[in-house]
């Protein structure tokens, strides 16, 4: 066997899905380590993946990454590369890797391709250097390479514990069977975020509210942990809607230290705005949805199985103004190998 051939490792691909918060990430303790200052839970996307595939080689003189078929900006190389790197320490080895990510929805619109490309690339990238870690492991892997991730990981609804170091994971809160719920995401143009979700977390704190935010999450944790575990739907869709808000008012009233000239962080769009008018009019008329927001454009709508048909008419209704497109999710699994290792 030439030794080309026996330096290269068999290829692994995993898949995950994006999660959408229901409690937010907002604000770090710890920014080179993804430490955040508050836990946050959250429920997988099942209606968006990234499939990502791993192969380790020594031939190779540098990573390479390809997203969508294509070669992405060398940022996002650079940051895959990193992430490489912390499973090539953990495995003792000095080999390159090929990736190649494809995503079943655009980047950058609220949908958190991040969480997932890295929850993704984390499994696949460690079977592929010959690692087994446990959950707890790769979820802690997966939150140095975006902190949302870590909740990429378990399968359903997942808690992010705020943790100071290996201990900052995310555990299941519950199954996907447990509950479900009916999650209609609605977005628009892709349109390049002025402001990175890094960026937010960095300037957060410089709100006037922002401990304000911290004092409160408390009990907003504990009562949509409740909610999710006594599939209480009107107290979460309630509490998460508020909760939303939150973290939309402390980054309006952040300040940008590299942008001095932004008086603060709208993720909002004109559509954005329509459809929360929207869903407070549709609850009025007697159909129970709630939205919320990640940090993008792009409306979550909440609503019981029982309502999904009256909800997507509501919304069909509403995009021949609006425009946009619909993806409809139910709580979907973690990440798992579907092909290799
Ligand atoms: O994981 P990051 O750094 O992309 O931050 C995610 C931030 C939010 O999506 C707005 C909230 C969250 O908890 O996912």
């Amino acid at each position: 066997m030439g030794e080309g051939v026996k330096s290269r490792l068999p290829a692994v691909t995993a898949m995950a899905h994006p999660n959408l918060a229901l409690v937010k990430y907002w604000g770090q303790r710890d920014a080179a380590r993804q430490l955040p200052l508050n836990a946050s839970i959250s429920v997988n996307l099942s209606g968006a993946t990234t499939t990502t595939t791993v192969q380790f080689d020594t031939a190779l003189e540098g990573d390479e990454f390809e997203l969508n078929g294509v070669p992405p900006a060398p940022a996002a190389l650079a940051r895959v590369s990193a992430h490489l790197q912390r499973i090539r320490d953990l495995a003792g080895s000095t080999a390159c890797a090929r990736v190649r990510s494809r995503n079943s929805f655009p980047a950058g619109i609220g949908i958190a391709s991040s969480a997932a490309g890295f929850a993704a690339l984390t499994l696949a990238g460690t079977r592929a250097a010959g690692l087994a870690l446990e959950a707890r492991e790769l979820s802690a892997l997966a939150r140095l390479g975006s902190g949302s991730a870590c909740r990429s990981i378990p399968d359903g609804f997942a808690e992010w514990l705020v943790g100071s170091g290996e201990d900052s994971y995310a555990v299941q809160l519950a199954k996907p069977e447990h509950w479900n719920l009916q999650i209609v995401t609605v977005y628009f143009d892709p349109q390049p975020k002025a402001i990175s979700s890094l960026e937010g977390h960095r300037a957060a704190p410089s709100s006037p509210f922002f401990e304000a935010r911290l004092q409160q999450l408390g009990e907003t944790l504990n009562t949509v942990r409740r909610a999710v575990l006594e599939r209480d739907f009107g107290t979460l869709g309630m509490t998460v809607e508020r909760e939303a808000l939150s973290l939309h008012l402390i980054a309006m009233s952040s300040r940008v230290a590299e942008q001095p000239q932004l008086s603060g962080i709208y993720y909002w769009q004109p559509q954005t705005l329509a459809l929360i008018h929207a869903v407070q009019r549709w609850r009025t008329e007697g159909l129970e949805v709630y939205f919320t927001l990640d940090a993008g454009p792009a409306v979550h709508l909440l609503v019981e199985a029982a309502n999904r048909a009256a909800l997507l008419e509501a919304v069909g209704g509403a995009l021949g103004e609006l425009g946009g497109q619909v993806l409809v999710s139910a709580p979907g699994m973690g990440a798992r190998v579907v092909a290799g290792g």
